[in-house]
C-alpha cells in the first residue's frame, strides 16, 4: 500500500491538513482542494498554466510534489484578488485585452506578479523573458506584454496596493478609482 503522509498546505492564506501519497503533485492537490484556477495544461512543465507562487517564488505546480510544499505559503491567481477586488495585474489583463479563453491567464498573472515584485519597471524584453515559460494559444503575446506594462505602471503609482487594502464598504478599489479619475495612468482619459 502506498504510504500517505499528513501535510499542511497553506493556500491563499488558508491552511489545509491533507494526507497524501508521495507521488501526488502540488497541482493535483490544489485542484482537489478546489483551487481550479491552477490549470492542468500539460503536466510536463511546458505551458505555465499551473503556475503558483511558493513562498513568493513562481513554480509550475505540476512539477512539484505536494509533500515538497508542506508548510509553504502557496498563492494562486485567486489569492491575489477577486472579481469584486481584482488585483491591478488582473484588471490590467482585462483592460489590455490579454484574455480570450482565459486558460493561460492564471499562470500569466502569477508570472507577472513574480516579475513585478522583483522588477517594478521591466523592459519589453524582460517581460517577454519572464513570461517565456507561459504559453497562450489564443490571445497573442502583444496584448499580454501590454497588460504587464499597464500593470507595472499602475502598481508604481499605487505601490501599497493589496487585496486587504481594498475598501470593505463596497466602494471601488483604490486603484480603480485612480485609474478612472486620471488621464496619466492609462493615457486614454480613463476607461468606460
Ligand atoms: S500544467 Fe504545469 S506547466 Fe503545463
Ligand atoms: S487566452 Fe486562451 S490560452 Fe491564453
Amino acid at each position: 500500500m502506498t504510504e500517505r503522509r499528513p501535510i499542511r498546505l497553506i493556500v491563499n492564506g488558508r491552511a489545509h491538513e491533507v494526507s497524501l501519497p508521495p507521488n501526488t503533485t502540488l497541482l493535483t492537490a490544489l485542484r482537489d482542494l478546489g483551487c481550479t484556477d491552477a490549470k492542468n495544461g500539460c503536466e510536463q512543465g511546458e505551458c505555465g498554466a499551473c503556475a503558483v507562487l511558493l513562498d513568493g517564488e513562481p513554480m509550475n505546480s505540476c512539477m512539484i510534489l505536494a509533500w515538497q510544499a508542506d508548510g509553504a505559503r502557496i498563492t494562486t491567481n485567486a489569492g491575489l484578488g477577486t472579481l469584486e477586488r481584482p488585483h491591478p495585474i488582473q484588471e490590467a489583463f482585462a483592460d489590455a485585452g490579454a484574455i480570450q479563453c482565459g486558460f493561460c491567464t492564471s499562470g500569466m498573472v502569477i508570472a507577472t506578479k513574480a516579475l513585478l515584485d522583483r522588477n517594478p519597471d521591466p523592459t519589453e524584453a524582460e517581460i517577454r523573458d519572464a513570461l517565456s515559460g507561459n504559453l497562450c494559444r489564443c490571445t497573442g503575446y502583444g496584448q499580454i506584454a501590454a497588460a504587464v506594462h499597464l500593470a507595472a505602471e499602475r502598481l508604481r503609482n499605487l505601490p501599497s496596493w493589496s487585496a486587504s487594502s481594498a475598501s470593505e464598504d463596497g466602494q471601488e478599489p483604490a486603484f480603480k478609482k485612480r485609474v478612472l479619475a486620471s488621464d496619466d495612468v492609462t493615457g486614454e482619459g480613463g476607461r468606460s
